[in-house]
């Protein structure tokens, strides 16, 4: 039977009711799972690393999470010619051998009381709310039985070689963990440059992979900021790159391998400028709460995430004044408490760009402003914000936090603003809510896309059933977590095996 991804039972064994701190969570699984961790001593250290910094909590900084040592850029060479020699031995291992590593560390993630630790070390380390971290654990679980299952299917024979995987802290388990396994489970060597700003649990999860049977020259962990990545990058005896971030530093990459005769593999999943349009016939309070997910969930910290919602006009004051008050709800506080719905932003640097912008929109544009609810000291709090915007010239470039801009369409306008959102140059995700199949239609033809959501919210693609990615300046494909993903990372296609 085929097997499902993306199963969302939020317990996993644990009664997570009555928890209302980590703290309590923690105490909770030493009691019922008769285990013992102390994660403050967590502690990830990179081969000849330079002396060890602390990872402050961005919700608190008095919370010191753990310690982390960066590799010296000038290293990576090194770690490169282990990974080579390592490639021959590795390709000769059996798929299904490989995938059953894959599964054994999807196990191992299962298990409660890792579940309880993983989930401990995204909140702390990457400010994420605790339905945030489920999720997030889950979709890592996906990934590898997900991958597991399709190498075993698709039995690819010639994998490109080493591999470079670089990834962003907005999802530290799950992207991490996607891109290492589908190169590992179609027989790639893997060096893995998790971000900088989440490290630890990227260490972690690379300890259980070695735990699962993944030999230690087959998968190094690097640890380091975009110098290392860099250096990676521009070594000429690399076969292929996965990267997740930003579309500029995709662009350098893009440029570094294109310079080569021999033609290295690329994949990359970059930013997006999303927007919902939403018609007059569409569901109010149906629109309300799918906006307040897509745009503030994860403090909207997700290339997935709501930028501009797109109102026809008749029905626009009714429609803003909803969400507004529905914003007006929003628990902006530390994530270890469950009451929040909106964590802290990675880092310093993000709430200052973030701030750079609204501060600048505050001049010339009506806004709405939620309060901030945690007084801790140092914490990268922002302000979950709607801007009404006059149209879309004013917003130019991706803006990767809590802050939704908001336009308003007559419905004669509806190409014309479909063509305003395409020439922002992205096709990653959008959404339409609507009851008119044909507008529907219309809209789905027009607008360029990786995914389109339809009357529901436009953020949480499943493994397997909703394959993430997109186009233009939001990647090059092929889509995450889908049936076409492993082949990129082969020579050769069995043309003869149904995708
Ligand atoms: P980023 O590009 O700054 O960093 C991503 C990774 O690249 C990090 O590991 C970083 O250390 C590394 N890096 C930085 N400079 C490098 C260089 N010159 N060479 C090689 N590696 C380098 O992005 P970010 O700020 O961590 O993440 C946010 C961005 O990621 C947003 O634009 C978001 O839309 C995008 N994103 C896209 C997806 C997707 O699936 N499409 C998913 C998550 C995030
Ligand atoms: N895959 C993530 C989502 O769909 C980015 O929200």
């Amino acid at each position: 039977p085929r097997r499902i991804y993306g199963e969302r039972d939020n317990s996993y064994g644990l009664d997570l009711s009555n928890e209302h701190t980590l703290a309590q969570l923690q105490a909770h699984m030493q009691s019922a799972c008769n285990i013992e961790f102390d994660i403050a001593s967590l502690t990830a250290v990179a081969v000849n690393h330079q002396s060890p910094h602390s990872v402050l909590n961005p919700s608190d900084h008095r919370d010191v999470v753990g310690q982390v040592s960066f590799i010296d850029a000038g290293s990576v060479g090194e770690v490169i010619s282990t990974s080579i020699a390592a490639q021959n031995t590795w390709q000769q291992v059996p798929a299904a051998t490989r995938a059953a590593m894959l599964r054994r560390f999807a196990d191992l993630m299962e298990e409660p009381s890792r579940m309880a630790l993983l989930m401990m070390i995204t909140v702390r380390e990457a400010g994420k709310t605790l339905p945030n971290a489920i999720a997030e654990i889950r979709e890592a679980i996906d990934f590898c039985r997900y991958y597991a299952d399709e190498t075993e299917r698709l039995n690819l024979s010639t994998p490109v070689g080493t591999v470079v995987a670089i990834s962003p802290w907005n999802f530290p388990l799950a992207i991490f963990v996607g891109e290492v396994v589908s190169a590992l489970a179609t027989g790639n060597t893997v060096v893995a440059k998790p971000a900088e700003q989440t490290s630890l649990i990227a260490h972690l999860a690379v300890s259980w992979l070695y735990e699962a049977g993944v030999p230690t020259d087959v998968l190094q962990l690097v640890l380091g900021a975009g110098d290392v990545g860099a250096a990676l990058t521009s070594d000429n005896r690399i076969n292929g790159v996965i990267f997740t971030g930003s579309t500029e530093v995709a662009k350098r990459i893009n440029s570094l391998l294109a310079a080569r005769d021999d033609n290295p593999v690329l994949i990359a999943e970059t930013g997006g400028m999303n927007a919902m349009i939403v018609d007059s016939t569409a569901l109010p309070e149906q629109v309300c709460l799918d906006v307040l997910s897509s745009a503030f969930d994860s403090a909207g910290q997700r290339c997935s995430a709501l930028r501009i919602l797109c109102i026809q006009e008749d029905i626009a004051d009714h429609v803003v004044e909803m969400i507004k008050g529905a914003m007006d709800e929003l628990v902006v506080d530390n994530p270890a408490f469950l009451a929040t719905d909106v964590g802290p932003v990675i880092d310093a640097e993000a709430q200052e760009n973030l701030l750079s912008h609204i501060n600048t929109l505050k001049q010339i544009a009506p806004y709405h402003e939620v309060a901030i609810k945690s007084d801790a000291p140092n914490a990268t709090f922002v302000a979950p914000i709607l801007f009404e915007l006059k149209d879309l010239s004013q917003l130019k470039k991706e803006v990767f936090g809590p802050v939704l801009h908001v336009v308003r369409f007559a419905a004669h306008e509806l190409n014309d603003l479909i063509d305003q959102i395409n020439k922002k140059g992205y096709a990653l995700t959008h959404g339409i809510h609507s009851r008119i199949d044909s507008t529907i239609e219309q809209i789905t033809d027009r607008i360029e896309a990786g995914n389109v959501y339809i009357n529901r919210n436009i953020v949480g693609a499943v493994v397997g059933v909703q394959p993430f990615g997109g186009h233009a300046m939001s990647g090059t494909g092929p889509k995450a977590g889908g049936p076409f993903y492993l082949q990129r990372l082969s020579r050769i296609h069995r043309w003869d095996t149904p995708v």
